[in-house]
Order: structure tokens, then sequence, then C-alpha cells
């Protein structure tokens, strides 16, 4: 199973083993890490499971949809490498794929 680290802003860590085909922000919420809120339950329709995504894991993640960019425009604290934990879907060539929850927090 893929590892995935999740970074909180004050650089504590979490490192999970997440199923492949599970999300991020499913993985995130069944573990409780803190900051990923998820108010829509995955639907693409909240931004409250925004994440960074470490810049060497970026580029090789599945591209969003023009839903998840709009969504992102409204972010808190979005960046170049914003995405939305529930759009990542995890397999093994994610392994050690990183995110940090944002700042500035995803609450509404
Ligand atoms: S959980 Fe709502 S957009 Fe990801």
């Amino acid at each position: 199973m893929p590892n995935v680290t999740y970074i909180q802003p004050d650089g504590s860590r979490a490192t999970l083993e997440v199923r492949s085909g599970q999300s991020v922000m499913d993985a995130a919420l069944q573990a409780g890490v803190p900051g990923i809120v998820a108010e829509c339950g995955g639907s693409c329709s909240c931004a409250t499971c925004h994440v960074h995504v470490d810049e060497e894991w970026f580029v090789r993640l599945e591209p969003p949809t023009a839903i998840e960019v709009e969504l992102l425009e409204f972010a808190a604290d979005a960046r170049p490498t914003s995405r939305l934990g529930c759009q990542i879907i995890l397999a093994p060539e994610l392994d050690g794929l990183t995110v940090h929850t944002p700042a500035a927090g995803n609450g509404r």
C-alpha cells in the first residue's frame, strides 16, 4: 500500500498506509488527520479538503479537472501546487506522496 505523509502547518507529520483507490482526503478523515474537513464528502464541491502537494509529487499527479481548478480559486491560501485531497486517488506509483495542510485552514 502506498504511504502518504501529511504535514501540518506546525511541522508535525503523520504517515499513513493508504489503500490504492482511496483518496488522500478519505485516508486523512479515517485516521483523524487535522486540517482536512471534507464538508461535501468527496464530491468535488466544497474545497475543504484543500492540500498543498510537495512540488516533486505535484507533477506526477493526474491533472485536475476544470471543476477542481475552479473550486481551488476559492480555497484559502491556494498556491500553484494546490489540489483537492478528494481528487487525488492513491496508486502504487504514488508511494511516498507528501501533502501539507494549509495554514489558513479548511474550515468555512
Ligand atoms: S471533500 Fe469537498 S471538494 Fe473535496
